[in-house]
């Protein structure tokens, strides 16, 4: 494929036609097919104008818009008015996130690579769940609320209740500016879908949740991994990125990070939301952990709120199968586009599984979920010290409620081998694999605290991952990513 200089000195992309017979605008086409098939352009490559491309390929404009236009009718490309041409996500570029479901794991296998809450709470929510359903049949005008198509953004009572959740994190929010979305995972569809183009630039953490990463690839984006240390984001690090990619926006996740439950300090946020207000930056905030934590400092949302977007669910502290999560948007402007994504995601939120969210947050059976939540993973995370080594007890921005721990180690061959060897005596455990970003080079495991079905069943396998760390089988890294 050989190409030739752009006039601001970058390679475009320029195709070899081959001379099929048939028209030169599908000879267009069917060389930008296989160089996405070959993998010479990614998804959200940004291609040349259509006025360079007819002048790299000495044909005329009209060729050429007939070749994009097919090319989109195959589904290769997207274009984004004002912003140009994009090679369109493909879902076999999806990075393989690990899917636990599919694992037929054998009797007896401690499968800690799941993100699971403790079920200490589900008992009485499930009475809770039982005794509001049953409840609905003296509330026959609310059952026929719940049905119809509702405004996208969620209902006022929804969102007040969604508001007064906020608050007792410490987040003040206008419930004009927020949006019931179906989980955190939608939530950050729709605000990288209001925030970034198709091939725009975003920063993250250099070890990020996997579905950030499945997102982004859908939608075309490119991360750009800001290395980490033991306080979260390396300000230094950040600035370096912001200045060689100029990139759109930073997505985050600054308390209880997942993998490495790292907190960052409210004198870090500081100094990172500085740099992003100065650089012009929008923030995707995901505090999806920040109610297990009893004094989480204060937020993006408050520390740049012009530029944040912040999102949050019920998934890790009351129940996953809610599907229910908060976005705030930061200006009109902002809520328009997130209101635009979920319209073309699902219309709206279910508003049964909102309403459910409501009752227990005005109850106060949320709240109480948490409290168990929380206390659970207190006592979790003493086990984790008396049975892992010291350095990883008590690792330095760690919390001491956080439902996972990261375990560092020394390469990608370490980190294969000790996860292989985990399997085998039947535990599970998330490889660093699937939290890398980019060229990232931190290796090591997740141990999810939240999965195992009790503490003795936690204990077992954190006595056996003690045991392989020990001997040297998984030879230890330094928290450092
Ligand atoms: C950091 C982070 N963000 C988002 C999510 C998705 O959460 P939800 O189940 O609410 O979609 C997860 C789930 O593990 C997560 O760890």
């Amino acid at each position: 494929m050989p190409k030739v200089s752009a006039p601001q000195g970058r390679r475009i992309w320029h195709p070899e036609l081959r001379s099929s017979g048939g028209p030169v605008y599908r000879a267009i086409a069917d060389a930008l097919e296989a160089d996405i098939a070959a993998g010479r352009l990614g998804s959200g490559a940004r291609l040349p104008s259509q006025r360079a491309l007819a002048r790299a390929l000495g044909v005329n404009l009209t060729t050429v818009t007939r070749a994009m236009r097919e090319a989109e009718r195959r589904g290769l490309v997207i274009g984004s008015k004002g912003s140009g041409t994009f090679v369109a996500s493909r879902l076999d570029q999806v990075p393989d996130w690990p899917d636990p479901f599919r694992r037929q794991a054998p009797a007896g296998f401690v499968d800690l690579s799941l993100n699971y809450p403790p079920d200490v709470a589900e008992a009485d929510l499930a009475d809770a769940l039982a005794e509001w359903a049953g409840g609905l049949a003296r509330r026959p005008q609310e059952c026929r609320s719940l049905l119809p198509y509702r405004a996208t953004q969620g209902s006022a009572a929804d969102r007040a209740a969604a508001a007064s959740w906020l608050e007792e994190g410490g987040l003040a929010a206008d419930p004009g500016r927020i949006v019931i979305c179906s989980g955190a995972q939608h939530g950050l569809g729709l605000s990288l879908a209001a925030l970034a183009h198709p091939g725009a630039k975003v920063l993250c953490e250099a070890l990020a949740y996997p579905g950030l990463r499945a997102v982004a690839a859908t939608a075309g984006l490119k991360l750009l991994p800001v290395p980490m240390d033991s306080g979260g984001l390396r300000p230094a690090a950040l600035r370096d990125a912001i200045r060689q990619h100029a990139p759109a926006g930073l997505v985050c996740n600054p308390t209880l990070h997942n993998p490495t439950g790292v907190v960052t300090s409210l004198a870090r946020r500081q100094e990172l939301a500085r740099m992003l207000r100065r650089a012009g930056l929008w923030v995707i905030e995901d505090d999806i952990y920040g109610a297990l934590t009893d004094a989480p400092p204060r937020s993006f949302a408050a520390l740049l709120p012009e530029r944040t977007v912040y999102l949050t669910s019920l998934s890790k502290t009351v129940a996953p199968g809610l599907r229910i999560g908060y976005l705030v948007a930061p200006d009109a402007a902002v809520l328009d586009g997130l209101l635009g994504a979920a319209r073309a995601s699902s219309w709206m939120t279910a508003p049964i599984l909102a309403a459910i969210a409501s009752s227990w947050i005005r109850e106060g059976l949320a709240q109480r979920a948490v409290r168990q939540v929380r206390a659970e993973l207190a006592r979790r995370q003493r086990v984790v010290s008396q049975t892992l080594p010291s350095g990883l007890r008590s690792h330095p921005g760690g919390d001491v409620r956080s439902p996972h721990l990261w375990v560092p180690l020394a390469d990608a061959s370490t980190e294969a081998r000790a996860v292989a060897l985990l399997n085998q005596r039947g535990v599970g455990v998330t490889a660093g694999e699937a939290f890398r970003v980019g060229a990232t080079r931190s290796y090591g495991f997740r141990i999810g605290l939240g999965a195992a079905r009790s503490v003795d069943v936690l204990t077992g396998a954190l006595v056996t991952i003690a045991d392989a760390l020990e001997r040297g089988e998984a030879r230890r890294g330094r928290m450092v990513m």
